[in-house]
């Protein structure tokens, strides 16, 4: 906070791929904000339809029987969508409340269906939930875990072996863990691609085990791993999913959590069934699943899952352009429109802030990446062209030769 108050980056218009400061200049927003304007900045159809929602009802709260047209229809359509049967949806206001939604959901589950000795959460290391109270007992970036005491029973694991995972569980006893969270590609973590057969071998795992998997994501989802829930392409049917950012491309926020119909039963079966005593004022906000709905038109008129299949190779190839750089010690991407770009360790370690002050050489370059602990991210809309490719790899040679 201290860095930054007298020099603030003052962003004042946005146009697909491309940014405006408050001087007029022009930046091409590699990181799609943080990780979540999938249709690109400025569709006015997102804006009108907000516009067009808020003249007819603005504003109003999903407790109880009250419900209105647009989150109705949203998630009638999600739930069309998500690779889950007999998918029911709880709608929240970002990831973090969704990640809290689906924690709570997870230990009330078990409760409800005899097993309330199950209230282990376990997550992975390098993960990243959100900041909020489960959120951040659930981090497996160290540097997030900050505000201890944290929530209780949770524990983080290796993030590539199944085999660690099921020594957990081992350890922690039978009938003990609610959940294991997971994202399908880790993101703010460092762009990490599960090892092939990952995602499979803990939903076997997880089976056997009697816990419930809940895939976060929230920055996978919507297009940015060529599908709407960020799991299809791996053939894996999770209990819950988590998702955010891309649902409403960012333009308002909207999360929720998509629950299997085994999942749901112990609170909708019963019309007896004790409430799930949980949700906020927002929830299921009308101006906000109106962007939904327009976002979701737009990825689906403008083809972008097809065509984030095809970017997440372009991109990929052109971040490799980059590993001759003597700063650049590994290029991750090839699974989603995501990619990072790690950083010589041992430059790191002399001076951590490298992240930062190689994002912030590639700005004045005219690029917006993202810096990370110890690598850079990539994860722009996914109306990206090939053309644009060029321009970002020039701006990110420029910032790291700068630095170096
Ligand atoms: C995988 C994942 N989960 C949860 C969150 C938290 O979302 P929010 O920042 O909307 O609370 C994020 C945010 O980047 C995320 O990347």
């Amino acid at each position: 906070m201290g860095a930054v108050r007298r020099a603030e980056f003052v962003l004042t218009r946005g146009d697909d791929v491309w940014l405006f400061d408050e001087g007029g200049s022009r930046y091409l927003d590699a990181t799609a904000s943080l990780w979540c304007v999938n249709v690109g900045h400025g569709r006015r159809e997102i804006a009108d339809a907000v516009a067009a929602q808020m003249r007819e009802l603005a504003t109003y709260q999903t407790f109880g029987d009250i419900a209105n047209p647009p989150a109705l229809e949203l998630t009638r359509r999600l739930a069309a969508l998500a690779p889950v049967p007999g998918a029911k949806i709880f709608l929240v206001n970002g990831g973090g409340d969704a990640i809290d939604t689906a924690a709570k959901l997870a230990r009330e589950y078990f409760v409800r269906t005899g097993e309330s000795e199950r209230t282990v959460l376990v997550s992975r290391e390098h993960s990243y939930h959100g900041t909020q109270g489960f959120g951040t007992a659930l981090a497996g970036m160290p540097g997030n875990r900050i505000a201890a005491p944290f929530v209780p029973d949770v524990s983080v694991v290796a993030h590539d072996d199944p085999a660690a995972l099921e020594a957990e569980f081992e350890r922690l006893g039978p009938g003990r863990v609610a959940a294991f969270f997971a994202e399908p590609v880790i993101g703010a973590g460092g762009v990490l691609p599960p090892p092939p057969g990952y995602l499979e071998r803990v939903r076997e795992i997880c089976d056997r085990h009697g816990v419930l998997f809940v895939v976060d994501s929230v920055i996978c989802g919507f297009g940015r791993l060529g599908d709407w829930f960020g799991i299809e392409r791996f053939g894996v049917v999770p209990d819950m999913i988590v998702f955010a950012k891309g649902v409403t491309s960012g333009y308002l926020p909207l999360s929720g959590v998509v629950t299997h119909e085994r999942v749901a039963a112990p609170f909708w079966d019963d019309p007896a069934a004790a409430p799930f005593r949980h949700g906020a004022t927002y929830s299921g906000h009308p101006a906000a699943c109106a962007a939904a709905l327009a976002n979701l038109d737009i990825l689906e008129g403008d083809g972008l899952l097809k065509r984030a299949e095809d970017l997440e190779g372009e991109l990929h190839a052109a971040l490799r352009t980059l590993a001759d750089h003597p700063l650049v010690t590994e290029v991750r991407g090839g699974t989603g429109v995501l990619g990072a770009l790690e950083l010589a360790p041992e430059r790191l370690g002399a001076d951590p802030t490298l992240p930062a002050r190689v994002a912030r050489a590639a700005r004045e370059r005219g690029a917006l990446i993202r810096p990370m602990t110890s690598a850079l991210g990539f994860s722009p809309p996914l109306t990206l062209r090939e053309e644009h490719l060029d321009l970002l790899v020039d701006a990110v040679r420029g910032g790291l030769s700068a630095v170096l």
